[in-house]
């Protein structure tokens, strides 16, 4: 019987899962799905936006899988420094699979990034997700004016998540903290501002659409600026996708303006050169150098600026994955070496281990991406399953997990944190309430099962 471990629940640790069990080449295969948390789902419950309920609804796709009979959720185990060594998790095991996702920000390398309010749109995601590790709740806190850098999807959820209404963040699972502060927001102009033009946005036309329909919020483009863009006045070579983005954004400047509490600016061809600060240290304004498109798909600086105040700046610029100690990186590109799904190591194949998700492919992609991702994965290590089955490994790993002295988060520890949630909430007059912190979790997940 081979058995598996794949560290990380997100989705492609949990499609990586679904495809090992459900297959009928390699018969009677189990699976631990570690996570260093005690909650799975990875970005689903941590960076999905608490008001895409739809999307979140996901959650309920990836826990049937969680709780097939030869799946095992193993919360609350770090594999690393910190806590399991990566080469002591490939003695438990037959296959180890990493899906760690990439937990942290690229960085913009221009001066003042680093000053009081500047924060990544990974921090902010992460504080109104509720995910354990955020310490930080200082976001809005004396803010008027956001920049948002950056125009991809990630930069549309955390602008809109600042336009909304507290009316509307209430009947979220956001944490009480981080809807209390976001509900005495006083931000109320949100500049979201891209270095190359409309047609080169990342974000999906559906996403950029929701802007629109923000109750109070009024969206504001500059045709002048979105006409840099020689594709934005001929669309019609377009992939459809980003010809519908263009679209939408020239509806929005042949509307008449619609009044609103709120604004949000979307801003293109700026290139951010510095963060500035007021006269406290704090972050005041970005200056943005105005780019112009360069025929090639780039863009080219003019050499003249542009300061906008803010402040409170996001830095939207994507995700990056980590390296794990024992494991080979590519620190261009924060990914794993892999050929097809099995890890790379000087070059070459590496039995028994093997990537899938983020870590293998980059930060991009949607939850669905992750599932032909993980499938590649899993069909190399059912081709590896023969020579891979003969390696001793401990009859049962969770004992030999616990004679190592971890204490992981089972199922039914998971299962305690949902009630504490849904107890929370209904506390507090709201649907389900995410807990924020580790001691909550940890506290609620020893809860015993209710009789
Ligand atoms: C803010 C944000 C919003 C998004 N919204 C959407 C959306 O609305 N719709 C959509 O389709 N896609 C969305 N995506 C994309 C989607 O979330 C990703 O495609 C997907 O989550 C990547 O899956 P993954 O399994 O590779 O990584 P993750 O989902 O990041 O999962 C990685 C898991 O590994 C665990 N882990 C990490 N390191 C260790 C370790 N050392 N030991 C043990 N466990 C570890 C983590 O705790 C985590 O649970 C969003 C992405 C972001 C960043
Ligand atoms: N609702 C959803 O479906 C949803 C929600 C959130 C996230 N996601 C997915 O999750 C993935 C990650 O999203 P993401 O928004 O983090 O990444 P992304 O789509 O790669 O967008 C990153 C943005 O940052 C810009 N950027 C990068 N470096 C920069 C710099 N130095 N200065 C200024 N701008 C810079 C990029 O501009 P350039 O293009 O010029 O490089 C781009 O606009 C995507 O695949 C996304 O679709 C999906």
């Amino acid at each position: 019987m081979l058995q598996v471990a794949v560290v990380g629940s997100g989705p492609s640790g949990v499609y990586a899962a679904q495809g090992l069990v459900q297959q009928d080449q390699v018969p009677g295969i189990r699976v631990d799905v570690l996570d260093r948390l005690p909650c799975p789902y990875g970005l689903v419950r941590y960076g999905v936006a608490p008001d895409h309920e739809k999307i979140k609804s996901l959650q309920g796709t990836l826990r049937t899988v969680l709780e097939h009979e030869r799946v095992r959720f193993l919360g609350g185990i770090r594999i690393g420094p910190d806590g399991l060594p990566a080469t002591r998790l490939r003695d438990l095991y037959h296959a180890v699979v990493y899906c760690v996702g990439a937990a942290t920000d690229r960085r913009l390398g221009v001066p003042g990034e680093e000053l009081p309010g500047s924060w990544s749109a990974t921090d902010f995601v992460s504080w109104y997700s509720a995910h354990p590790d955020v310490e930080s709740d200082g976001f809005v806190v004396g803010a008027r004016a956001a920049v948002v850098i950056g125009v991809g999807n990630v930069a549309v959820d955390v602008t809109r998540i600042l336009a909304r209404g507290a009316a509307e963040l209430s009947a979220t699972d956001m944490p009480q903290a981080a809807l209390a502060a976001l509900a005495g927001s006083q931000v109320r102009e949100i500049q979201m501002v891209g270095r190359r033009g409309p047609s080169q946005a990342r974000f999906t036309t559906k996403e950029l659409r929701e802007l629109g329909g923000l109750p109070d919020t009024e969206v504001v483009v500059d045709p002048a600026e979105l006409a840099l863009d020689p594709a934005y006045l001929d669309p019609s070579a377009l992939p459809a996708a980003q010809r519908r983005n263009v679209e939408v954004l020239r509806g929005w400047t042949e509307r008449p303006p619609a009044a609103g509490s709120r604004r949000i600016r979307l801003r293109f061809f700026l290139r951010p050169v510095e963060l500035l600060p007021d006269g406290i240290g704090h972050v005041g304004a970005v200056r943005f150098e105005r780019t112009l498109p360069d025929g090639l798909g780039g863009v080219t600086g003019t050499g003249r600026y542009e300061d906008v105040e803010a402040q409170l700046v996001l830095r939207s610029v994507g995700y990056r994955g980590v390296p794990l100690e024992g494991l080979p990186f590519d620190a261009d590109r924060g990914t794993v070496p892999h050929l097809a799904g099995r890890v790379l190591r000087a070059g070459s194949v590496a039995p028994g281990e093997y990537v899938a998700g983020w870590i293998k492919r980059g930060p991009t992609g949607v939850i669905g991406t992750n599932r032909p991702c993980a499938k590649e994965t899993v069909t190399s290590l059912l081709e590896d399953a023969p020579a891979l089955v003969h390696r001793e490994v401990p009859r049962d790993p969770l004992a030999a997990l616990r004679a190592e002295g971890l204490r992981p988060v089972e199922w039914s520890g998971w299962q305690a944190i949902e009630r504490a949630e849904a107890a929370l909430g209904a506390s507090l007059g709201r649907g389900v309430v995410k807990l924020p912190d580790w001691q909550a979790l940890m506290t609620a997940a020893e809860a015993k099962d209710p009789l």
